[in-house]
């Protein structure tokens, strides 16, 4: 698969990475600096393309759009209508920011949206899908859960079907086990994990410090029998 990578940040980069090394063919663009991206072209050599935001959403059948939520309006400005007809593969949390570039998830703009319904109705001919979301950066790498005896979840939700048959191929390839969470309206739970993730830091972990080591699965148990029919 052709792969645009819509800034190759911490999320990003990781994923690029991973598919890179599952044979896809890659594009990374960076919203910002663009020198930041000169460590991860070192790495991958000769194996991906870079480009401009607008170069990476053209090149790829499906783009990944992984931007800072407050540079939304700017980094569509600059794509235009590249995007169109295309599968985009949202990450983003709503995070807010104060004037003291002090960084909070916005709960009242979560009550009622997420970024991905946002991002669908910004770009209406566009197929997008919620994923990679629930994870830390850090941990969103397969070895990061090496020893564990299944891999760790990854959720997605969209509105299209093909759109997000391939983001679970590309969840897969990225080593990861692809949960089908529904809908495009789904990505508010999703990103409300977000929040949960933090509060479980702080009550049972050591805090912040201790987001990058929690990540949320799904698990399946075997159930006994129902031994109580349900009463009419
Ligand atoms: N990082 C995670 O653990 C994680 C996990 C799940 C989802 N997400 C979401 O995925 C998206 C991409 O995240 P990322 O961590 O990969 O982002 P990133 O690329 O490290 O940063 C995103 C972009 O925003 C810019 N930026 C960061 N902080 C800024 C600030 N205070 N003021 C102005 N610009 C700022 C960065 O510029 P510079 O690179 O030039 O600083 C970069 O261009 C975000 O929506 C994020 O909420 C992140």
């Amino acid at each position: 698969m052709k792969i645009g990578i819509i800034n190759a940040g911490n999320v990003g980069g990781r994923l690029a990475r991973a598919w890179v090394a599952a044979g896809h063919d890659v594009m990374l663009s960076k919203d910002g600096d663009d020198a930041k991206l000169r460590p991860l072209v070192d790495e991958l050599g000769g194996k991906v393309a870079v480009g401009n935001l607008r170069d990476a959403a053209l090149y790829g059948d499906i783009v990944l759009f992984s931007v800072y939520w407050p540079r939304l309006d700017a980094v569509l400005g600059e794509i235009g209508d590249a995007l169109d007809g295309k599968t985009v593969i949202e990450t983003m949390n709503p995070l807010g920011v104060t004037e003291d570039f002090v960084h909070y998830h916005d709960t009242e703009f979560m009550r009622d949206n997420s970024t991905a319904e946002q991002l669908q109705a910004r770009l209406p001919k566009s197929q997008v899908v919620k994923s990679f979301s629930t994870l830390p950066a850090p941990i969103l790498e397969a070895s990061a859960w090496s020893g564990q005896d299944e891999p760790m979840s990854v959720f997605y939700a969209g509105g299209n079907e093909a759109a997000k048959a391939a983001t679970r191929t590309l969840i897969s390839a990225a080593g990861f086990r692809p949960v089908n969470a529904g809908p495009i309206g789904a990505a508010r739970q999703l990103e409300q994990i977000g929040v949960l993730l933090h509060h479980v830091a702080h009550a049972e972990f050591n805090g912040d410090e201790d987001l990058i080591r929690i990540g949320f699965a799904l698990k399946e148990a075997n159930p006994g029998p129902v031994i109580r029919p349900r009463v009419a």
